[in-house]
């Protein structure tokens, strides 16, 4: 592998020293770290700019951005090729419909160089780009072009019949990338298109509270929603990058997160390119054994994955990992759900490293609380709040509650990649805050060493192999099945997939349940919007526990699945 030798850079003069934390961490500012961007000086603001430009206009010029490999390809960019390619994508994208600043424009498909491409085009352009999973189908991917008025969006030939462009007005132009393309007036031909654009482009200069990226995700009701991020996330995302990524200038990077999910596109794009880094970007599925060739291969210094992905390579057996050369891991993260204590003693054990775990959320855009820097870990604790954060256990009026009090897990408001909006609906966004706070959904405490422990979450959201499901999107799907007249989902602890979903299910008179109605119903699930939404179980009732305002209570149905306490059934109907 020619294209492989590694562009060894000593660290520089000034580049965060974890030594220094403590001393950091006490008068710490986010002001602090807005000194090393461009628009710090220029007041130009663009973080596709920022994280690419800047460096190919240094001496990281020559440096690997990004490494790629699946079963067809092996590739390596430059910052430098990555400067004109992105701005040859920007001016496909510009060329080829009428997008401008502000505009939102969608990216689907599976993670390709391609898809960092026309991302961070889009971003140069000046539009506000949403990331979509490969594995969402049509409903899913209807409801969020619908929802944000979507212009225009960047697919494959694959998944281009799952974009029901008749049904969307507001989108104009589909950039498909990959062979056989039939052009229409709708339709172009991405790369065809990139062939012939200019590798120079003016980029859109934006304001720092201009939209960035804009991701959907679940809560427990109603559609999932638009978490809109602006321009000045990348103060944060740089900053904490260096303290829980502990990237240093020499690090190959790998992140596994698929960019349609927040920790793809803020650490798996912007915080190791906002540091100049090298990542390596793996396409195709989980394999055991492709992971750790990738890790061998590339000699992968940090390691950013989930507890899912942990257990399964647990699953595994350790007796593999014998076969591979794992030495060059320094740092070992893992984020999305509770990283189990086994997982941090197995990691002690066959890497001989420390999994670090790091908590946040869509909404906060950016670590929160983490395992960071050289702090002692305690296994099954998420952490410290990093520096510049503070965060408490709060009740649900907003009182904070003193040590190893369980309650609500806060935030006070005001970090810069805090989300700024959720997209068309301004009453759920005010339904964050309690006061000052940013309330999180989940429920936790601190203990008396200033480490916080995760709980659970307050409402329904399932988290499924790192997954954020909303019972009510699936529960919404289900209904639209012919046989079903109500349903009610819930998680159900699973020892690999952190939980799974399962739903149950009434049905209308004249079905009958069955093996193959159940299989029916499945499928139904994963062809209207995603296979990994589908529920695994699922058990007929001929009456589903709600409330006398009719709402499906989950919370019984959880309690019935696990043998708990019903608790309060005074609001249920008879
Ligand atoms: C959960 C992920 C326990 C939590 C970046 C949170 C975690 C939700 C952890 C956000 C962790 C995330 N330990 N639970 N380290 N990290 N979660 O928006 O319930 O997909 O509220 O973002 O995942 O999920 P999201």
């Amino acid at each position: 592998m020619a294209t492989m030798e590694k562009n060894i850079i000593p660290v520089r003069d000034g580049d965060f020293n974890l030594a220094d934390y403590e001393k950091t961490a006490a008068d710490f500012k986010w002001e602090d770290a807005e000194k090393e961007f461009d628009w710090y000086r220029t007041g130009k603001v663009n973080l596709a700019h920022e994280a690419v430009d800047r460096h190919a206009d240094s001496y990281r010029k020559n440096k690997v951005a990004l490494y790629y490999r699946d079963a067809n390809r092996s590739e390596a960019y430059t910052y430098d090729q990555m400067k004109r390619i992105t701005n040859k994508a920007a001016n496909v994208l510009k060329a080829n419909s009428t997008l401008e600043k502000g505009d939102r424009l969608f990216i689907f498909m599976p993670r390709s160089p391609e898809l960092y491409f026309a991302l961070l085009g889009g971003l140069k352009l000046g539009t506000i780009v949403g990331p979509l999973f490969e594995a969402f189908m049509e409903g899913a991917v209807y409801d969020r072009l619908d929802d944000s008025e979507a212009k225009a969006i960047v697919t494959t030939p694959e998944l281009l019949d799952r974009i029901p462009a008749d049904r969307l007005p507001k989108l104009e132009k589909i950039f498909v990338v990959g062979e056989g393309v039939e052009e229409t007036d709708q339709i172009v031909d991405f790369n065809k298109e990139m062939e012939k654009a200019s590798h120079r482009f003016e980029t859109v200069w934006l304001d720092k509270e201009d939209g960035s990226v804009l991701h959907y995700t679940s809560g427990s009701t109603g559609r999932p929603k638009g978490v809109m991020h602006v321009q000045y996330a990348m103060v944060q995302q740089l900053q904490t990058a260096r303290w829980v990524l502990d990237l240093k200038e020499e690090d190959i990077y790998w992140c596994t997160a698929d960019p349609g999910w927040v920790t793809g596109t803020a650490y798996g794009i912007f915080g190791p390119m906002l540091n100049g880094a090298t990542s390596l970007i793996l396409g195709g599925r989980f394999k055991t054994e492709d992971w750790y060739k990738a890790i061998e291969d590339y000699g992968v210094t940090v390691w950013y994955s989930a507890p899912t992905a942990f257990r399964m390579l647990m699953g595994a057996g350790n007796a593999l990992i014998k076969e591979f050369d794992l030495s060059s891991l320094r740092h070992v993260l893992s984020v999305g759900e509770p990283l189990n204590p086994e997982v941090v003693k197995w990691g002690l054990e066959v890497f001989d490293r420390r999994i670090h775990d790091t908590w946040w959320m869509t909404e906060t855009g950016a670590h929160m609380i983490c395992n960071y820097g050289s702090m002692p870990i305690k296994p099954g604790s998420m952490g410290k709040p990093v520096p510049g954060i503070e965060a408490a256990i709060v009740d649900d009026r907003g009182n904070v509650l003193p040590p190893n009090s369980m309650g609500n897990l806060a935030l006070k408001k005001g970090w810069p990649a805090m989300m700024r909006k959720i997209w068309n609906n301004p009453e759920k966004y005010d339904s964050y805050f309690l006061g000052d706070w940013y309330v999180s959904g989940d429920s936790a405490y601190m203990d008396e060493d200033g480490y916080f422990w995760f709980q659970g979450r307050v409402d329904d959201v399932i988290m499924t192999s790192g997954e954020r499901v909303g019972p009510f999107e699936v529960e919404s799907k289900l209904l639209e099945h012919p046989a079903i007249v109500e349903a009610g989902v819930i998680g159900k602890p699973d020892p690999v997939r952190g939980e799974i979903i399962k739903a149950f299910v009434a049905l209308h008179d004249g079905y009958e349940p069955s093996d193959e109605l159940k299989e029916d119903i499945r499928q139904f699930v994963k062809k209207g919007l995603a296979a990994h939404a589908a529920p695994r179980e699922i058990e007929f009732k001929d009456k589903l526990p709600k409330t006398r305002s009719g709402k499906i209570m989950r919370r019984v149905l959880k309690a019935w699945e696990l043998d708990l306490p019903t608790g309060d059934l005074s609001t249920m109907e008879d």
